[in-house]
């Protein structure tokens, strides 16, 4: 049975609309773009309010001519599923539907939406028939049939499939569909062309439609807002006239005077442009793991190690990489590549060796974490089963609530299966859904639960908010995530709060020298990724103790 309601992740539940309230929302919606229209504003539908279009629809309903006017009115289109329509009246009120450091992306929303005006969301696709400009910021998700196997997965083009197949249906001729997704190299022209060409063929529509694709570079941290205004673009339109509109379109929204864009000549090269960016970072961190081990093993810190090569601006780059990479893109994006390959482009030969291998290392990395903390409990006499086990952060990386393919979730599953009985502090996380509605999110049969046993249980974590309660009666601390309130952390209060010594593990290099001592001379086992020094202050402390005994 469908479900009638959509709740929010404060816990406010909004009815679903019924069909008698969509002729109605269609009027609203009309006679806005009609008054909008009228005061030379294009009209522009942002298709998928998630991380990305609720802060682009924002930024373009922001933007003003050198007057100061909005040159655009933005409505946000978001599907009324019982997992998202709740971002809809929530935006409606000016408030954003996701969480975010930036204190610009509620300041921006709330200014659109009920001061100038310019900005309004909506459930009803009927407002395609309204669009100069159709944004797609819908999810290409790619589906991973194994742990560590990326090659043995697909790209998921449902949702992007079904969305082109419904602008098309509703659009007019002239406006520009302008796809943000980051999707597999092929699909503007070999996928999302054939769909719109065939619905206007069925309409009686002749002409070509005007498509372009331009990725995002969105970071949702501090500097969210900025990171998509006042950042460098890349685009392709699929013919002259769709290359002309879209850099008049991101000319008018966004700062392309101090960031000028990369105009390239086919949709194919600025989807390649994506699919390589993020495959070079997740090469780049991929390749720290095994010098990460190296490190462990051979009494090395690695962070120092980073911080000397960095130095050296050829270098400058160099990254550590934590306890594996998640996030919505790095995981993913080069999947897509690969499967394009033979899927869209027909090939049947294997060229690709360092992207899915670099994925397959940064998606098993966290499972390390577990070792880690496992050995230096037994250092201590202390079994892994039914160890109480805090883990800090539970979001992808430092001072962001978002928690998609984190390597704490990772963390949290393989000692799980361990036997361990897991807590989780995140300042930033209110409900970690990866685990409470772990058979359904992030869709169906797709939660990485599938991959451990005894995983039931953790329908029931929940994210603790205080960090002394969480504190109490642990014998084990996973420093897992460098959000800033960890950065500080006292040892001598950490250990008080514990009740008596514990093991900790640093995934981050959170922590300095000086603290790693510390919690050795308050009885502590540390280990950290990538931080065989330990091992030597260790000995240090210990000989120490020795000698004033
Ligand atoms: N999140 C990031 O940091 C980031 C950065 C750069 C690029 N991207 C890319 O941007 C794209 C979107 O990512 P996101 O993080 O915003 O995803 P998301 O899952 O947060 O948002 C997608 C939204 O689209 C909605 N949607 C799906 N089908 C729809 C339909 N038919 N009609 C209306 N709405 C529909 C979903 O309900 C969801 O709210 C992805 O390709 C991603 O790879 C994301």
């Amino acid at each position: 049975m469908m479900l009638e309601y959509s709740i929010s992740p404060k816990g406010e539940t909004f009815k679903l609309p019924s069909q008698e309230e969509y002729p109605k929302e269609y009027e609203r919606l009309k006679e806005l773009a009609d008054r909008q229209r009228a005061l030379g504003r294009e009209i522009v539908v942002v298709m998928g309010l998630g991380f990305v279009g609720a802060v682009m629809a924002a930024v373009v309903a922001d933007a003003t001519d050198q007057n100061g006017q909005p040159t655009k009115f933005v409505i946000g289109m978001q599907r009324p599923s019982p997992r998202s329509f709740w971002k809809t009246p929530l935006l409606n009120r000016g408030i954003p539907p996701v969480s975010s450091e930036d204190p610009e992306v509620p300041l921006m929303i709330n200014r659109c939406v009920n001061e100038k005006k310019t900005l309004t969301a909506t459930y009803t696709y009927d407002a395609l028939k309204l669009a100069d400009v159709v944004i797609v910021d819908v999810q290409c998700d790619y589906l991973k049939e194994s742990l560590g196997r990326v090659c043995e997965g697909r790209a998921d083009m449902v949702a992007m499939e079904e969305s082109i197949e419904i602008i098309a249906q509703q659009i007019s001729p002239q406006t520009l569909v302008l796809i943000e997704t980051t999707v597999a190299p092929g699909t503007t022209e070999q996928i999302a062309y054939p769909i719109i060409k065939k619905a206007f063929q069925k309409r009686g529509i002749l002409s070509d439609p005007v498509l372009a694709h331009s990725f995002e570079r969105v970071m949702p941290g501090k500097n969210y807002v900025a990171s998509i205004r006042d950042f460098w673009r890349v685009c392709s339109g699929i013919n002259e006239e769709s290359t002309h509109r879209v850099v008049k379109f991101l000319k008018d929204v966004l700062n392309t005077e101090k960031f000028p864009l990369s105009v390239l000549d086919r949709p194919i090269e600025s989807e390649t442009a994506k699919i390589i960016e993020n495959s070079f970072r997740a090469t780049l961190l991929a390749f720290m793991d095994e010098w990460s081990l190296f490190a462990e093993r051979n009494g090395v810190d690695l962070i120092k190690v980073i911080n000397a090569i960095k130095v050296r601006p050829t270098h400058s780059n160099i990254i550590f990489p934590g306890p594996g990479i998640g996030g919505y893109c790095l995981p993913k994006d080069g999947g897509l590549g690969v499967w394009a390959y033979r899927h869209i482009h027909g090939f049947e030969d294997d060229i690709f060796k360092i992207t899915p291998k670099a994925i397959d290392i940064n998606d098993t990395r966290a499972l390390h974490v577990a070792q880690l903390t496992r050995d230096a409990l037994r250092n201590m006499s202390r079994p892994i089963a039914s160890a109480d086990i805090l883990v800090l952060g539970a979001s992808y990386r430092e001072d962001v609530g978002d928690t998609r393919y984190s390597g704490s979730e990772l963390i949290v599953r393989r000692l799980t299966e361990m036997g361990a009985e897991l807590r989780v502090h995140d300042p930033y996380v209110l409900h970690w859904w990866e685990f409470e509605k772990q058979d359904e999110y992030p869709a169906t049969s797709q939660s990485l639960k599938r991959f451990f046993r005894g995983q039931e249980k953790l329908k029931d974590l929940r994210i603790e908010q205080d960090l002394q309660k969480a504190l109490h009666g642990i014998d084990a601390l996973i420093l897992a995530v460098r959000h800033r309130h960890y950065l500080n952390l006292n040892p001598e209060e950490i250990v008080k709060a514990a009740g008596g010594p514990i093991a900790v593990i640093d995934c981050f290099g959170i922590l300095d020298d000086e603290r790693i001592k510390r919690y050795f001379e308050l009885g502590c086992e540390v280990k950290g990724l990538g931080r065989g020094h330990v091992k030597r202050i260790k000995d240090q402390v210990r000989k120490k103790i020795r000698n004033t005994e």
